[in-house]
């Protein structure tokens, strides 16, 4: 179903999310995209060995290649921590994992157009998915579709499966250090950011009733398309294009010193 290499091939990955592009996205999309979800991760159960996901730090079945996961003789189903085919919360994806209930401290700067001092909307949408597991607040096996939680250990996760403040993933609840998200972008905005993105990969996701920038605006959780060390010391992680500079040029027009996305 997903190949591997330049000439990706993604019929897994290549729809948009539910109420994403169009405001006005019928209900007939959202069950096409549910089907193709559900479809995806039907096949999956077949398919073991294929890559993506299962390659990554995001896989925390006993399979996965990070520090963070099932112990061994725990779960082994890849994308039940993030989608399940029935009961999902209806948020978006088919998603499974608990959300976070935490407020967020969110970015401001005086040259900022999106919005005026206090006055950040809400984090939203997929950010405040993503954030279920990497505030720290909520444990990563905490799913909709079990009872308990599902195990998960490893360095960097507390006794109550939460990552802690030392764990590389961690960003916590003070976003204040981060680029700003979940406010609607309708840009350009005073010849500093091009209009909204027209991009494969780079997009906007729905937010306070619109579409602006989100995590998933820059990382792709499935996989990782850097090839270019940040400052020779690593890749950006869960990169939606081959380096850095290649996301932020999809929106700005040219790279802003100092960039905010060091979380
Ligand atoms: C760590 C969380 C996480 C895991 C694990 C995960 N996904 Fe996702 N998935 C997301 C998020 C967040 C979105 C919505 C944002 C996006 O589209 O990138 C999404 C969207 C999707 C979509 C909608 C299409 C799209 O990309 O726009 C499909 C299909 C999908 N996931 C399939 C899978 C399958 C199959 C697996 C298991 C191999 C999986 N996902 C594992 C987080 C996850
Ligand atoms: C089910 C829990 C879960 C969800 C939901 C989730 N993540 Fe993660 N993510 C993790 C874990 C666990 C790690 C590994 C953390 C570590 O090793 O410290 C990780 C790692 C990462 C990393 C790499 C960190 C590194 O240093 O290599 C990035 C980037 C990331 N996630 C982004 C996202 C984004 C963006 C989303 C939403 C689209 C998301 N995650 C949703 C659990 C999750
Ligand atoms: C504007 C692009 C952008 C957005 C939006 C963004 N990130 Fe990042 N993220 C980055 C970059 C760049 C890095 C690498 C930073 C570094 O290594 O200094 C990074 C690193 C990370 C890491 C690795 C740990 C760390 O602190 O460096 C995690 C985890 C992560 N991002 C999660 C998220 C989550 C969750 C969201 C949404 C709440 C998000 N990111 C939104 C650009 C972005
Ligand atoms: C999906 C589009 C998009 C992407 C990708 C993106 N940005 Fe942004 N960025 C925006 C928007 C929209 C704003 C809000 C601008 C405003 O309101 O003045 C913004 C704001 C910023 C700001 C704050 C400017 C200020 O005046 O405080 C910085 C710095 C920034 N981006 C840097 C980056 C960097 C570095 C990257 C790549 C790692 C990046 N951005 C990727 C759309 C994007």
């Amino acid at each position: 179903m997903k190949t591997r290499g330049s000439g990706r091939q993604r019929p897994c990955f290549s729809s948009s999310p539910p109420g994403g592009e169009g405001r006005e996205r019928g209900i007939f999309e959202i069950i096409v995209t549910a089907a193709v979800i559900a479809a995806c991760l039907v096949l999956l159960v077949f398919r073991h060995s294929s890559a993506g996901v299962q390659d990554t730090k995001h896989n925390l079945s006993t399979s996965g290649p990070g520090p963070v996961k099932a112990p061994a003789g725990g779960e082994d189903q890849v994308c039940i921590f993030c989608h399940t085919p029935h009961h999902a919360n209806p948020v978006a994806p088919l998603w499974n994992h608990d959300e976070t209930q935490s407020s967020f401290e969110n970015y401001y700067s005086p040259t900022l157009q999106a919005y005026g001092a206090g006055e950040a909307p809400p984090i939203d949408g997929f950010s405040k998915l993503c954030l279920g597991c990497h505030d720290g607040t909520i444990a990563l096996g905490a799913v909709v579709s079990r009872e308990d939680d599902i195990q998960i250990t490893g360095t960097g996760v507390d006794a109550s499966g939460r990552l802690t403040s030392d764990a590389e993933g961690y960003i916590g609840t003070n976003l204040s250090g981060t680029h700003p998200l979940s406010f609607i972008y309708n840009g350009p905005i005073d010849g500093k950011l091009k209009g909204p993105p027209i991009d494969r990969y780079v997009k906007l996701f729905p937010t306070q009733g619109g579409m602006g920038v989100q995590c998933p605006s820059c990382h792709d959780p499935h996989e990782n398309r850097s090839t270019v060390l940040i400052d020779g010391k690593g890749w950006p992680p869960f990169w939606q294009k081959e380096s850095l500079e290649a996301v932020c040029l999809v929106c700005h027009v040219e790279i802003i010193d100092p960039p905010p996305p060091g979380h």
